[in-house]
């Protein structure tokens, strides 16, 4: 068997987006023949009772998600089941598609396990994306739908990007995710305020029974995270994603001056932002942490703080795909070390 150490070897000598393409070409292969791959889906896909649980009225057979961003365009929505991921999130979704950035725009800091990107919503926009969809949905493992606004639209008119994706995509997926986070597109974070959460979800519940989260950057207080996101519960959030990438460059040694860091670096500074969350919200929403979640320690230390379920991305990138099995697979020992049945007994054991 080839050691993802030798593959990686090769693929980091390439630009990481030429990279990525790279690994976009592999994970794309499923859709044509899915049964030649069944051998990697049975090793890599657990789905152990102990990891089930049922949320938004759909069963993930285990709590580890990609993380949006990896799979813009939905392309890979069979590939990552194969890889052994419980759900995935697609997008960033635009209203229309849009190129993104100028390049570069992906960057590896690999001495540290962390990526900085800018790539700036570069995606086929929500039509095609949402006719891939269609095309195989429901799906085995739960879709969440990640949408955000284009960049030319104006800030006073971004809810209209926000309402047209929830119609576009309201009989697909199984989340929504209202995405006002990301570094990258201008303006974005600012829509993070009381007025626009306020409406948008006032809005959008009128819109889909679908549950809708809210995702939300790691760079503000944690009183201020507290404040924003139980506003967004009140207004009928169904859950809160934590965090998005960090623009904190002194936690890098050589930042480049554009875009977000996720990975290593990030690990501490989400989990604050995700435990001050969790203190105020867990047991009134379904919580999500991502951020430099890269064992099974930190899953489980997540899990035990309050997530229902978490995300991975840039772990995958450093440690290679068998990294969401053997989660997969301590985090049965783990549970069952400490006597649960089933995952739903430990999450949020540290609140209680
Ligand atoms: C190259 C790249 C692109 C990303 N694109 C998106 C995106 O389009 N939408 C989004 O909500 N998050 C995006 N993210 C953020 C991830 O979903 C995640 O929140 C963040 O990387 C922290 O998790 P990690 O430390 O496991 O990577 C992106 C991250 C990376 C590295």
């Amino acid at each position: 068997m080839i050691k993802y150490e030798q593959i990686k070897s090769l693929l980091f000598k390439l630009k990481p987006e030429t990279a990525h393409h790279l690994a976009e070409f592999v994970l794309r292969l499923p859709n044509k023949s899915q049964f030649l791959f069944n051998p990697f889906l049975k090793s890599h896909f657990i789905a152990d009772d102990i990891l089930t649980q049922e949320i938004f009225g759909r069963k993930f057979y285990n709590p580890i998600g990609l993380g949006a961003g990896f799979d813009k365009n939905a392309t890979m929505i069979r590939g990552m089941q194969i890889l052994g991921f419980g759900f995935t999130e697609i997008g960033t979704v635009t209203p229309k598609s849009q190129p993104g950035n100028p390049k570069p725009r992906m960057f590896r800091h690999v001495k540290e396990n962390t990526l900085q990107n800018a790539m700036g919503f570069n995606n086929r926009g929500a039509f095609e994306i949402a006719r891939r969809v269609k095309w195989r949905y429901p799906f085995t493992t739960p879709i969440g739908i990640n949408i955000g606004k284009n960049k030319i639209t104006p800030e006073k008119e971004a809810i209209n990007d926000y309402i047209s994706l929830i119609k576009t995509f309201k009989d697909l997926g199984d989340y929504f995710v209202i995405n006002i986070s990301s570094p990258n597109t201008p303006g974005l974070r600012d829509l993070q305020n009381e007025e626009f959460i306020t409406k948008l979800f006032e809005d959008a519940k009128a819109l889909t029974k679908k549950p809708i989260l809210l995702k939300i950057a790691p760079d503000m207080t944690p009183e201020d995270a507290v404040a924003l996101t139980k506003l967004a519960v009140e207004k009928g959030a169904d859950g809160i994603i934590a965090t998005n990438t960090t623009i904190d460059y002194s936690l890098v040694e050589n930042p480049a001056d554009i875009g977000g860091l996720s990975g290593a670096v990030l690990k501490q500074k989400s989990f604050e932002i995700f435990e001050a969350i969790a203190k105020e919200l867990f047991g009134k929403t379904i919580l999500i942490s991502v951020g430099g979640i890269d064992s099974a320690q930190e899953a489980y230390k997540r899990i035990k703080a309050g997530a229902s379920l978490i995300q991975i991305y840039s772990a995958l990138v450093f440690h290679g795909p068998d990294l969401i099995r053997d989660i997969n697979k301590e985090l049965i020992q783990l549970l069952k070390a400490d006597g649960y049945a089933n995952i739903t007994e430990a999450i949020g054991a540290d609140r209680k």
